[in-house]
């Protein structure tokens, strides 16, 4: 059995989810790929916290350079969030010729070329599946299956922590900061969830989602960007009285004169497909010139869907590692 040695960079959230979903699925994982992944250093200020799990306390370190200048250390994984310091550990162990799983779409939007590109130049790889739509396999999808596409436009609800509010003020006709409070429990927010509610964070991802899609780089603060916060239970009642819903969308077009881009709460005739989309769930549209239309749908938040796409992207990368050692 080929041995992986990961480096993990965060134990919040995403960090435990991944931390479970590994043990919960090991002999699962070694038996259909005959990889031993082990999680040997974890970079982590809190220690003490009771995380439902088992840990050896040696594997903590509170210094990075013991998993970014620990030679042993084949991929690091980055679930941190934020632009810094996360970017920079990141570039530090890509410069390292480490391979990267990151789900930070702040860091991977503000500094895609870098990132990219340190990987290129040093035989490292950067994967970041889990940065947009949680657990939906789009990033795989687009650049692998769907490569040979044009694409003409996207359209889709990136964001969970705001469809699960939206859906339960509509729904369930409760408040908006008491259902934030529930989506902050159930691990859907960020840290700080002005990102989430701002429509930052949808940003953040839309701006990746061009990149691949389109080619083309727009910076999450050249997308005009609205968000939740100001949407009030009138506002959901008179969309309610016209045969709509609410959702916070993300759209991007190509016509003649570039790539346009924006996020913004919208009103859905409830016949539209993304008006059915619930809680913490996200979809996304797209148009291809040889596809046409399709549609991905899935859980866009949350430890467990977070860490099947980390995890996903640690599993195909130590699956290079296990050919080009043969
Ligand atoms: N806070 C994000 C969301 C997490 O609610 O969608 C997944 O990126």
């Amino acid at each position: 059995m080929k041995r992986i040695n990961i480096g993990l960079l965060g134990l919040g959230n995403i960090g435990t989810g991944t931390y479970k979903v590994l043990e919960m699925n090991r002999a699962h994982i070694e038996k259909t790929t005959g990889l031993n992944l082990e999680i040997t250093k974890i970079l982590e200020i809190d220690t003490e916290r009771d995380r439902g799990i088992a840990i050896d306390p040696g594997k903590f370190t509170q210094d990075p350079r013991d998993i970014l200048d620990d030679p042993g250390i084949d991929i690091v994984i980055e679930l941190l969030g934020g632009i810094e310091p996360a970017s920079s550990f990141m570039h530090t162990a890509l410069k390292a010729g480490k391979h990267v799983v990151t789900a930070n779409k702040a860091a991977v939007a503000a500094n895609f070329e870098l990132l990219t590109e340190t990987a290129e130049k040093n035989g490292a790889l950067l994967r970041y599946e889990a940065s947009v739509g949680g657990g939906i396999p789009l990033i795989n999808a687009i650049t692998t299956a769907l490569a040979a596409n044009e694409f003409s436009e996207l359209l889709g609800i990136l964001n969970g922590t705001t469809n699960y509010i939206l859906t339960k003020m509509t729904e369930e006709d409760r408040s908006y900061e008491e259902v934030l409070k529930e989506a902050q429990e159930k691990g859907f927010a960020e840290a700080d969830p002005t990102g989430d509610v701002e429509g930052y964070d949808v940003a953040n991802k839309l701006s990746i989602l061009v990149s691949l899609v389109f080619g083309e780089r727009v910076l999450p603060d050249d997308i005009p960007t609205t968000g939740v916060s100001g949407i009030t239970k009138a506002d959901i009642e008179n969309a309610e009285e016209a045969g709509c819903v609410i959702k916070l969308l993300a759209s991007a077009f190509r016509d003649d004169e570039g790539v346009h881009c924006f996020v913004q709460p919208t009103m859905l005739n409830k016949q539209h497909p993304l008006a059915d989309v619930p809680g913490e769930f996200n979809a996304l549209f797209l148009k291809g010139n040889a596809v046409d239309d399709l549609m991905f749908y899935g859980k866009g938040a949350g430890p467990f869907p977070t860490a099947s796409a980390v995890l996903g992207d640690v599993i195909g990368i130590a699956k290079e590692i296990k050919r080009e050692s043969k």
